[in-house]
């Protein structure tokens, strides 16, 4: 079968980077590019961290196109606390990037021209970070929206007027749904406006997948999912000691990542078993969509609250950013909103991934 052709918008991030891993690694994904956006830090380090881990993955031959600074209408907001000032904090093994970020033509530009470029109902546009550089290509290019085969966004919190299953807890505080506050998610809180546009338009909201936090909440980075990405999956049926083993770079870099990001979770959600690895999931969400349980083709309706003021620290009170998810009749359009994941698949996936990556 033909690959997948596939465009990445991220703000890396440490979970931002196992995206990129399993993009530009899939065998069954044509990676045409990666834009950049503000979020888990200023635009400069999420571009920066963008190509050094391309680099580091043996794909500098991917361009990334730097993308918008802020989100459309209100100030930009950082997660220093989840991924450091650098937005990639606590990784030593990271190689400088050599390729620079690509200036040829604007970056929705890019984006247009490259997914445009293959035939319809054939390309997916996955987001992975805030949603400005989304909202602004659609308003731009809407006619994209129907020749797309999907759009995959990881974001939001359904918990409460879906499941009723909170995403976790907060040290000292009580049970909530969203990771920026106690409603909504980061991606989606960041540019609410944009997020309004995206899930609001009716042919847009038809072709995207959402990918949640409680559903990303079931996909953790567990002792056993760690020790696999350091040694890979050969340590389970081979008698060779761990200490007698020695990791590759780029596994003791994905491991570093990964420990990052557990410690984090653990000290500001006190989530012990593993960091929630969500951004690897709207990519999977493009390529293996049968991994993930959709209920009879279930469709939602997703609102978002856009009243309420930006606040840079995650204690604000209020619903700004809150996703409400309504339940669609047969044939309405709206948006899929997965369920539940195969996590053997799902995993199974990054190690197939890292062991290309291993190869290069
Ligand atoms: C999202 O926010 C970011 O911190 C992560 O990279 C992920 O995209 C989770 O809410
Ligand atoms: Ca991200």
């Amino acid at each position: 079968p033909s690959k997948i052709p596939l465009w990445l918008d991220c703000d890396t991030g440490h979970d931002d980077a196992y995206a990129l891993l399993l993009s530009a690694h899939d065998p069954r994904v044509e990676l045409l590019g990666v834009s950049t956006v503000h979020g888990n830090a200023a635009l400069d380090q999420t571009t920066f961290n963008t190509r050094a881990i391309l680099e580091a993955i043996g794909r500098r031959d991917v361009k990334v196109y730097s993308g918008a600074a802020k989100p459309i209408v209100r100030d930009a907001v950082h997660a220093a606390d989840i991924h450091g000032e650098s937005g990639l904090d606590g990784v030593t093994l990271l190689p400088q990037p050599i390729e620079p970020a690509a200036t040829d033509v604007d970056y929705l530009e890019a984006m247009y021209r490259a997914l445009i470029a293959h035939p319809p109902n054939t390309a997916w546009l996955v987001s992975t970070g805030t949603l400005t550089n989304i909202g602004l290509l659609f308003q731009k290019y809407i006619d994209l929206a129907s020749h797309l085969k999907g759009v995959s966004i990881m974001g939001g919190a359904v918990g409460g007027g879906f499941t009723n299953a909170p995403m976790g807890k907060v040290k000292g505080e009580g049970e909530r749904f969203g990771n920026w506050t106690a409603y909504a998610e980061f991606n989606v809180y960041c540019d609410p406006e944009a997020s309004h546009f995206i899930f609001s338009h009716p042919v847009l909201r038809s072709k995207t997948t959402l990918i949640p936090l409680d559903l990303t909440h079931q996909v953790l980075g567990t002792k056993k999912v760690r020790q696999t990405l350091l040694y890979g999956d050969e340590i389970w049926d081979s008698s060779t000691p761990l200490a007698d083993r020695t990791p590759t770079v780029l596994r003791a870099l994905f491991t570093q990542i990964m420990s990052f990001f557990a410690g984090t979770y653990a000290e500001v959600f006190s989530i012990t078993e593993g960091p929630p690895l969500h951004d690897p999931l709207a990519v999977a969400a493009a390529i293996d969509p049968d991994i993930f349980d959709v209920k009879g083709g279930e469709r939602f309706q997703v609102d978002i609250v856009t009243e309420g003021v930006h606040s840079t620290n995650q204690t604000e009170v209020g619903e700004l950013g809150r996703t409400k998810v309504t339940k669609l009749a047969e044939g309405e359009s709206g948006c899929r909103i997965p369920r539940g994941v195969d996590l053997d698949k799902f995993w199974g996936s990054i190690e197939s991934a890292l062991k290309r990556a291993d190869a290069v």
